[in-house]
């Protein structure tokens, strides 16, 4: 007799199976979002994977294949990243081209670049007002030449990341041109009224994003005669999310960029994109409900392509973005650690760790397939996001440190180190963000002007003092353009008129070729930042426990205020402990009972006594085991 087989699921291609494996998430979201159109909507989005999917190159099939094999490659302590503006790192896509050398030197292996599709003609909110989103700016090259970077990027093994803004196109759009037109197809892309009762209703709950730049929420348009929702600037229109053709018309655009070869997509302003009366209209759960749809539509097309969630919001919305909610779901594989990047600040500038710790100790874990962006400055401000109950716990009140750190990060306050700019001013909050390179805001300009040559040193400890916890905690460390070379702040956009109201352009310098060159000259400022930031670097790919797939972070109490500590534990590749010292004096902690008596830093190896910590060390403490002798699993 024949034995009878267990009936199995009949798989043609890969695109079928990843079809099988990824619709149930696509309907689950859409029925969330659109109720009984869901089928509909999720069948054209199917069909639409399929279409891109037959046109990839096979060059990129071959990159979803290895990718599948190896599903945890972002998740590997080899990763770094680097994020900048195009014409500023390479003045154009060639330019870009030519400075991959120098990202292999540095170590970099994803790349973020900003302000590369075609924006607005004019102001552009640096590039997040755009107008097309299938071609690069051409001020910058042409589709070729992204071609030609994109391509040589993967030849390098550098992974290239995308802004993709999905709540607000620019008002110059084909869609916003036709909805001005009288296209009323158009017209409901977006969200517009024709007098202020609407507006002002939505008004009573909406804070302003821009109150200084960009007042309000709502935009008058004369040739609608429409009142537009301009949550950023006057000319970055909301789209609406609740009419399923946006959902339609923008994973195209995500699903062309994807085949262009890019294999990060940051989600700009993800926690905007969905709007209930009554609320602040962000973080709604629909928000990760798009990003769901847009996950699994992408899996099925292009599966080598990540979701990276520029959500920076307080930290009890923060972890949703990685699909943490009641049930977990697959949403974005990548989120920016806000939370550890405004801690890193508040450390430096109150000396204490423990508002840290407390705070960072409530985030749920992330999940297994998912790691954050871990960064000290990007591009934005710095929103002082200390939440309430964070701050009491430590016996201040949120208002007060946030405040404090606004004034301290001014250097408006007693023992300021900082020379940053403030960003935001909302008189009627109270609220203020900061702007400012990571050099300025750690000392380095107040102590070039100053007459205590110790200043600098310190400042220069400040500034590895967080990178070094950002590459030691787990995640992809992403260095700011210029911060490897200790560049300072860039005031000449005062001088221009489209730039000098948004202080965010002070941190937004050429790169500096000048100091490029003297980066190998230990002797130079620059050739310090740039040796403690290759050590950070080599040594964060040497050490095998920051392997992040199924890890977990846990802060813990190491018996200092001052010490900020942390436990990375992964089941296969064991623990490391981080230590950072903010305060002013020696600090010798207890051994972490994970840890062997052997255990050694390994940022200083050969130091004997990994567990006392000068003021402004980090240490990354490891078993030597599990310290470089553990095969890298792709080798
Ligand atoms: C994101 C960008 C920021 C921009 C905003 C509106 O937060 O990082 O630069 O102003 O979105 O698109």
């Amino acid at each position: 007799m024949v034995a009878s087989r267990p009936t199995l699921i009949a798989v043609t291609t890969d695109f079928e199976a990843r079809v099988q494996e990824w619709r149930p998430d696509l309907d689950a979201a859409l029925c969330g979002l659109y109720g009984d159109d869901a089928g509909r909507i999720g069948d054209q989005l199917v069909a639409a994977a399929r279409r891109v999917n037959e046109r990839r190159d096979p060059e990129l099939i071959d990159l979803d294949r290895s990718r599948a094999a190896a599903p945890f490659w972002y998740q590997q302590p080899q990763r770094v990243g680097y994020m900048a503006y195009v014409d500023r790192f390479g003045g154009d896509l060639a330019g870009v081209r030519a400075r991959i050398p120098y990202l292999d030197e540095l170590g970099v292996d994803t790349l973020h670049l900003l302000s590369l599709l075609q924006p607005r003609l004019g102001e552009s909110d640096g590039g997040y007002a755009v107008r097309d989103y299938r071609v690069p700016d051409a001020r910058l090259g042409t589709p070729a030449d992204l071609d030609d970077l994109i391509t040589d990027l993967r030849h390098h093994g550098i992974s290239l990341c995308v802004d993709f803004v999905l709540n607000h196109t620019s008002d110059d759009h084909e869609w916003a041109t036709a909805a001005k037109a009288g296209s009323e197809y158009h017209r409901a892309l977006y969200r517009m009224y024709a007098d202020r009762t609407e507006p002002d209703e939505w008004e009573q709950s909406l804070p302003e994003v821009f109150p200084e730049l960009s007042p309000g929420s709502f935009t008058w348009n004369a040739d609608l005669g429409r009142w537009v929702w301009t949550t950023f600037r006057e000319f970055q229109w909301d789209l609406d999310w609740s009419n399923p053709d946006v959902m339609l018309e923008v994973c195209a655009l995500a699903l062309h960029l994807a085949n262009l070869g890019v294999e990060i997509l940051r989600l700009d302003a993800i926690a905007f994109t969905w709007k209930r009366r009554g609320t602040n209209c962000q973080n709604q759960p629909e928000a990760h409900l798009i990003a769901q749809a847009l996950r699994a539509t992408m899996a099925m097309a292009a599966p080598a392509c990540l979701l990276l969630a520029e959500a920076i919001v307080g930290p009890d919305d923060l972890v949703g973005y990685l699909g943490r909610h009641e049930r977990e779901r697959r949403e974005c594989e990548l989120g920016y650690h806000n939370q550890l990047m405004v801690q890193c600040w508040s450390m430096l500038a109150s000396r204490r760790a423990d508002l840290a710790r407390n705070a960072m100790a409530r985030l749920p874990d992330t999940p297994g397939r998912a790691t954050w962006f871990t960064y000290v400055r990007c591009h934005d401000d710095i929103g002082w996001a200390i939440d309430d109950v964070d701050a009491e716990s430590i016996g201040v009140t949120g208002a007060g440190h946030r405040e404090f750190l606004a004034a301290f990060y001014r250097g408006d306050f007693w023992q300021s180190f900082a020379r940053g700019v403030p960003f935001g001013v909302n008189p009627a909050t109270n609220d203020e963000r900061t702007s400012g390179m990571t050099s300025t805001l750690a000392g380095v300009a107040a102590a070039l002007t100053g007459d205590d040559a110790n200043d600098l040193d310190l400042a220069v400890q400040r500034m590895l003092l967080v990178y070094g916890i950002v590459f030691g905690y787990g995640g992809i460390p992403v260095i700011y353009m210029g911060d490897e070379l200790c560049q300072g702040d860039d005031r000449s956009y005062v001088d221009d008129p489209d730039r000098a109201a948004d202080s965010r352009w002070t941190h937004r310098p050429e790169f500096d070729d000048r100091a490029a060159g003297e980066r190998q000259d230990p002797s130079t400022l620059t050739g310090r930042v740039w040796a403690g930031m290759r050590h950070l670097i080599e040594t964060r790919k040497a050490c095998q426990p920051l392997h992040d797939d199924d890890a977990v972070v846990r802060l813990f109490d190491p018996g200092y205020s001052s010490v900020f500590a942390w436990h990375h534990h992964h089941p296969r590749f064991g623990d490391m402990v981080g230590l950072a010292n903010v305060g002013h004096t020696v600090a010798v902690v207890d051994r972490h009972p994970t840890l062997p008596a052997g255990a050694i830093d390994v940022l200083a190896p050969e130091d004997p006594d990994p567990w006392r910590l000068a003021p402004l060390q980090v240490r990354w403490i490891t078993s030597e085991r599990g310290y470089a002798t553990i095969p890298h699993p792709a080798s």
